[in-house]
């Protein structure tokens, strides 16, 4: 039988490549998305091209109501659940602490932190019936640095991942494997926009700023969300992987990377 995955924020970007990754590796998914009814077609259609089944589900995270229907849709229509991904995300405007409405930090909560707790919560006692299960949870390389312009979403991938870690402990008794997985710049439409608002640029003018010179694609990420769903990692829990080539001082670094922009327009890079 088929292993199942339920994947939050898979009409694109990351949650996308994830859902056609994990279904190259065996799972029939649960597309779940907010309202982009038609990219979320075409990631099924991807799916089912391999000889997968895939469900699309439009929920958003920030609806109370949103983790629970996901959660209906993926037992009614497969009987079980084996990996859980985590993928979903918003960025926030990039305002100092002290001129961040409140409202912003209650919106990055309910997508990074109570969305995936109510999703959690939905699917744990399924995830602890199969011999072994995993879930991975989406955060970003920001909370390493907690840099400025941008507590909100600092906040809630933070939070998210002392739930992460939490449940690691709770759940590796019950055989459910639980870990992190921190992106620094990726190709995304989220990416993108933070670049261009950031700085005014296309994302791939930073590439000779990053670590081995390419801006990390979708699939790089999707890749190590694989393996923590594989049974390669079966006594992998609680860990974190940081997926940002090593140094995430130029994509996660407003301010340096401004530096570094006009570094790089006055000469090639020279050295670290
Ligand atoms: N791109 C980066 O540079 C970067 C860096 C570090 C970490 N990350 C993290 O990586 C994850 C994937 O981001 P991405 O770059 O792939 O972003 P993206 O291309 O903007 O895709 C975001 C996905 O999340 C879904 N989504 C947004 N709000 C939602 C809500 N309230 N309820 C349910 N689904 C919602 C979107 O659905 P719709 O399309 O239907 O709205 C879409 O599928 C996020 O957790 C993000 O924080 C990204």
């Amino acid at each position: 039988m088929a292993r199942v995955a339920v994947v939050t924020g898979a009409s694109r970007g990351v949650g996308a490549a994830v859902a056609l990754g994990l279904a190259q590796d065996g799972h029939d998914v649960v597309v779940a998305y907010r309202r982009d009814h038609d990219a979320a077609r075409e990631v099924v259609a991807a799916i089912e091209a391999i000889g997968r089944r895939a469900v699309a589900v439009a929920a958003s995270l920030a609806d109370p109501d949103g983790p629970a229907t996901i959660a209906s849709t993926a037992i009614d229509t497969f009987g079980r659940v084996d990996t859980l991904a985590h993928c979903a995300g918003v960025a926030c405007p990039g305002a100092d602490v002290v001129d961040t409405p409140v409202a912003e930090f209650e919106r990055q909560l309910a997508v990074h932190l109570y969305g995936p707790l109510r999703l959690t919560q939905a699917l744990v006692p399924h995830l602890r019936e199969q011999e072994r299960s995993a879930v991975v949870f989406v955060s970003s390389a920001v909370t390493d640095h907690m840099r400025g312009l941008g507590s909100p979403y600092n906040v809630g991938k933070a939070a998210m991942e002392a739930l992460a870690r939490t449940l690691a402990n709770e759940e590796r008794y019950h055989g459910v494997r639980v870990n992190i997985v921190a992106p620094g710049l990726v190709d995304t439409e989220l990416g993108r926009r933070f670049i261009r608002a950031a700085h005014g640029r296309d994302i791939h003018d930073l590439a000779p700023l990053l670590p081995f010179g390419s801006v990390c694609a979708p699939e790089d990420v999707a890749a190590v969300v694989r393996f923590l769903a594989s049974e390669g990692a079966a006594h992998l829990s609680g860990v974190r992987l940081p997926v940002n080539g090593g140094d995430d001082d130029v994509s996660s670094n407003v301010a340096a990377t401004r530096v570094a922009l006009d570094e790089l327009a006055d000469g090639p890079r020279v050295g670290p």
